[in-house]
C-alpha cells in the first residue's frame, strides 16, 4: 500500500520536471500536438469559440507549448458590438476570460475546410502566406489531439465559409488515411467533436485499424443534435455546449496522469444525457491516459472550487439556439420589448415552417408526387455510405445555392438527412431530386437567411 503510493508520487514529480523543461513529453519521448477549431461565426454561436478558447487554456496550463497548438477561430466575438466586456470571452457564468493569450493562427475566412485538412496533415507549403502559416508538424512518436466544435449535419461538418463549402466525411477520412499511410506523421490521434449528428462522419466509415502503427479515436455525438448550455442574460447568448463543457470540467477536476481516455468518455457519456456520445475508431486507445493528449499539471486548489451547475431548463438543442435566445430575451422588462421579441419568435417559427414546407415539396416532386414515398423518405433514417457522397454532395450544394444557404441557416442543416435518404433509397433518382430542387426553389420565395 505504502509502496504504491510513493510510486505514484514519484511519477508525478518526474512528469512535472519534464513539463517545466521542454513542454509536455510523452512516456515514449514524443510530443503532443493540438488542432483546435471553432467552425462557426456570429454572436448567436458565441459558445463554439468560447469552447475552443477554453480548450486552449487547458492545454496551455497543462504544459503544451504554443508552438504545438494551432487554433482556427473566426474571431468575431471578443470585440463584437454585442460583447459588453470587449476582449473577454467566458465559457461559464462568471468564469475566467478564456480569450486571453489564445494564439489566433487562422481567423476570418481562412477558417475553412480546405485549410483545416492542410493544417491537420502538416501541409506547410499549402499554408504559406495564409494566417500564421503554422501546421501540425508532428512526428512518428507524437500524439495529435483535435477538437472541433461547430454545427453539423448528416455526413458533414459546417464551416463559416462564404463559399458554402463544408467538410464531408470522405474528405476527412481520406486525409486520415493519407496521414496513416505515411507512418511517420503521428502515433496516435484523438479527435473530440461537438456537432449535431457528427456520429455520421465516422459511423460505418472510419475503420478500426487505419494502420497498425497509428491509431485514431474519435469521440463524438451520434445522430442527435448537440446542446447549448449556460445562457447568459447580459450577453444574450449561450456560453457553452453541453458535451464540451462536461469534458473540459472533467479535465480540470481529475488527475489526468491516472484518468484513461475511456474513463473520461464514460463520465462524459453518462452526464451528457441530452444526446448520445459515442466513440469510433481504434478503441484500444481508450486505455491511454488523458494526459497523453491534453498534458497535465496538477491544478492549484482555487481551480478545484465547485463549478457552476448546468441549468437543465436552459439547455437547448444547437439548432434551436437562435429561437432559444429570442425566447430567453422575451423575459424582458418592458412590455414593448416583450412584444418585439414575441414578433421575432413568430417570424422565425414561420420561416422554419416555410423551410420544412419547401423541403416537403422537393421530396414530393422528386418522388413523382407519391405521398407514401415521401413518408418513406422522411422516416427511413439512412446511414450514408462512402459511395453515396457524390449524390449527397450534389443535392446539398444545389439546395444551399438555390434554396437556403446552409452556412447561414443552422435549421436548414436539420433537413439534409432527407437528401441522404434520397441517395440511399435507390428508388428516387438523383436527377429527379436535382430537378425538383431547382424547380421548387426557383419559383418559391425561400426567405433565404431569415433564420
Ligand atoms: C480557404 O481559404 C483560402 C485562403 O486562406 C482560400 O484561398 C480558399 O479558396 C478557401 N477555400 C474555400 C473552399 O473557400
Ligand atoms: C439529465 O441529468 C440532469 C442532472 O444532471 C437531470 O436534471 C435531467 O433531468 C436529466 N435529463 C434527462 C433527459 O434524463
Amino acid at each position: 500500500m505504502w509502496r504504491q503510493t510513493s510510486i505514484i508520487v514519484t511519477l508525478t514529480v518526474v512528469l512535472q520536471i519534464l513539463t517545466a523543461v521542454n513542454g509536455y513529453q510523452l512516456p515514449n519521448g514524443g510530443k503532443i500536438w493540438a488542432l483546435l477549431v471553432a467552425g462557426s461565426n456570429g454572436f448567436d454561436n458565441y459558445r463554439h469559440q468560447a469552447d475552443i478558447c477554453h480548450a486552449y487554456q487547458i492545454l496551455h496550463r497543462n504544459g503544451i507549448p504554443d508552438e504545438n497548438i494551432v487554433v482556427m477561430m473566426y474571431d468575431d466575438i471578443a470585440y463584437a458590438h454585442s460583447n459588453l466586456d470587449p476582449g473577454v470571452i467566458i465559457n461559464q457564468p462568471n468564469g475566467p476570460n478564456v480569450y486571453e493569450g489564445v494564439p489566433k493562427d487562422y481567423t476570418g475566412e481562412t477558417v475553412n475546410s480546405t485549410n483545416f485538412l492542410k493544417i491537420l496533415s502538416g501541409d506547410e507549403k499549402g499554408m504559406e502566406g495564409v494566417g500564421s502559416g503554422r501546421v501540425i508538424k508532428s512526428g512518428p512518436k507524437d500524439h495529435i489531439f483535435v477538437n472541433f466544435v461547430d454545427h453539423g449535419a448528416t455526413g458533414l461538418l459546417a464551416f463559416p465559409d462564404l463559399s458554402g463549402q463544408n467538410l464531408y466525411a470522405p474528405e476527412l477520412l481520406k486525409t486520415f488515411q493519407q496521414m496513416a499511410a505515411k507512418k511517420t506523421v503521428f502515433k496516435t490521434l484523438v479527435m473530440y467533436v461537438e456537432a449535431c449528428e457528427s456520429g455520421s462522419m465516422f459511423d460505418g466509415i472510419l475503420p478500426t485499424d487505419l494502420n497498425e502503427l497509428v491509431s485514431l479515436l474519435s469521440f463524438v455525438k451520434m445522430r442527435q443534435s448537440s446542446y447549448a448550455c449556460y445562457y447568459d442574460p447580459e450577453l444574450g447568448t449561450y456560453l457553452g455546449d453541453f458535451f464540451s463543457v462536461l469534458w473540459m470540467q472533467d479535465s480540470e477536476k481529475e488527475n489526468l496522469v491516472r484518468e484513461m481516455i475511456h474513463q473520461q468518455f464514460e463520465i462524459v457519456r453518462t452526464e451528457t444525457n441530452t444526446s448520445h456520445v459515442e466513440e469510433y475508431g481504434d478503441l484500444v486507445i481508450g486505455s491511454l491516459h488523458v494526459s497523453e493528449f491534453l498534458g497535465y499539471r496538477p491544478s492549484p486548489p482555487e481551480n478545484k472550487r465547485p463549478l457552476p451547475a448546468i441549468n437543465m431548463n436552459e439547455v437547448v438543442s444547437s439548432r434551436d439556439v437562435p429561437l432559444g435566445i429570442l425566447k430567453m430575451k422575451k423575459h424582458a422588462r418592458s412590455s414593448e420589448e416583450r412584444e418585439h421579441y414575441a414578433f421575432h419568435i413568430q417570424r422565425m417559427t414561420k420561416s422554419r415552417k416555410h423551410l420544412e414546407k419547401i423541403v416537403s415539396q422537393i421530396l414530393l416532386m422528386a418522388s413523382g408526387y407519391d405521398v407514401n414515398k415521401v413518408e418513406h423518405l422522411k422516416n427511413m433514417n439512412y446511414k450514408l455510405k462512402l459511395e453515396d457522397y457524390d449524390c449527397y454532395k450534389a443535392l446539398v450544394s444545389l439546395f444551399s445555392e438555390e434554396c437556403f444557404k446552409i452556412s447561414e441557416n443552422a435549421y436548414a442543416l436539420s433537413q439534409l438527412k432527407y437528401f441522404a435518404n434520397i441517395c440511399g433509397d435507390g428508388d428516387v433518382q438523383m436527377a429527379s431530386a436535382l430537378i425538383a430542387i431547382k424547380n421548387i426553389c426557383t419559383f418559391e420565395e425561400t426567405m433565404n437567411g431569415v433564420d
